[in-house]
């Protein structure tokens, strides 16, 4: 137990998150088609290589998480994408989910698979040199949802991931993802979320999970994507802390924020204002994906001469949410 609280706690040490980078095959071609990249083995490789060995990436990067297929992949020069984090005190991670489906009895809503086989996957992960796992399930806010049927489902799921992680000594972060889809108010958003932590941290309890090691990701408390009325930074910042200290027991060694399709900027005065607010005990960071890749996968395009243009925009963007840890982060921080 002692060293899965140890993991837990230097993934949110100050100053530090978490980098997401375990796009599955399918989120990943999303993202490649945006830039006309085409998605193949090689360029997805080619890619994660861009971010891992950015210069300067653990000073701001605690650890990443990894796809099956990453964390089986090597660099140019031979050596695993293992090798190159934990040289650089980079903790690997791995996404053990596979992936949200229909849940049966409840039109609209979605239950997170993955536990068939996941002791033995967990070995094997474990013996890769993973430390930490990741598994998201989605909720979806609008016409009568969620229901509590489909949240107790994927908390129950959620807990028992969490309790064979810890059996394998691998750190759990359970990610309940309320989804920024839909036109709902902020208040919808916040009552969305409490309901689904609560029920979480139940299901974690009578699962006996340790949760001094185990680490919640979330989104924060926003309004819906196409909502009439968006929300300021400060009213966000508000709701969401709120809305943890009201949910999310003391023992948490951290709580750790997804961009679900926020603006990196916005991600990080947010991230920011949160932290110049306080009243929480649990270390309060970020593992975005999109939000810290956003840039880089821009300034890449596929050519081979951007990578160090790649690779200055993720340590910016690293740097700039590593800032937010203290709320010392300021706009003007940011390139004209
Ligand atoms: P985003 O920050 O792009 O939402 O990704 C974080 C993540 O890991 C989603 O599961």
């Amino acid at each position: 137990m002692t060293d899965l609280r140890q993991t837990a706690k230097d993934l949110v040490a100050p100053g530090k998150g978490v980098l997401a980078a375990d796009e599955s095959t399918g989120t990943i071609k999303k993202r490649f088609d945006s830039i006309q990249v085409e998605s193949t083995e090689q360029t997805r490789r080619q890619y994660r290589e861009l971010l891992f060995t950015t210069p300067g990436l653990a000073e701001y990067i605690s650890g990443v998480i990894l796809f099956d297929e990453t964390i089986r992949q090597s660099a140019a020069d031979g050596s695993t994408f293992v090798q190159i984090m934990d040289a650089a005190g980079i903790i690997p991670g791995i996404k053990v989910d596979t992936g949200a489906k229909p849940l049966a009895g409840f039109p609209g809503e979605t239950v997170t698979e993955g536990l068939d086989g996941l002791r033995e996957r967990l070995s094997e992960y474990g013996q890769l040199g993973a430390r930490f796992a990741k598994w998201r399930a989605t909720i979806l806010i609008g016409g009568g949802l969620p229901t509590p049927g489909a949240m107790r489902a994927n908390a129950h799921a959620m807990a028992r991931y969490a309790a064979l992680c810890q059996e394998a000594g691998i750190v759990p972060i359970v990610e309940p993802e309320i989804l920024m889809d839909g036109s709902h108010d902020l208040a919808a958003c916040e009552a969305a979320t409490a309901a689904t932590l609560q029920v979480l941290y139940l299901e974690l309890a009578a699962a006996r999970v340790d949760l001094a090691g185990l680490l919640l990701k979330v989104n924060m408390v926003v309004p819906g994507a196409s909502a009439q009325v968006q929300a300021t930074d400060d009213e966000i910042a508000e709701a969401t802390i709120r809305c943890l200290v009201a949910t999310v027991p003391d023992q948490v060694p951290g709580v750790v924020f997804l961009s679900g399709g926020m603006s990196d900027g916005h991600a990080t005065s947010r991230l920011n204002r949160m932290n110049q607010l306080g009243g929480f005990l649990w270390q309060l960071s970020f593992s975005y994906g999109r939000a810290l890749q956003a840039p880089s996968l821009a300034a890449w395009r596929g050519d081979p001469a951007k990578v160090p243009a790649a690779q200055a925009a993720l340590a910016h963007r690293a740097k700039m949410n590593s800032l937010a840890r203290s709320g010392t982060y300021d706009p003007t921080m940011e390139p004209a």
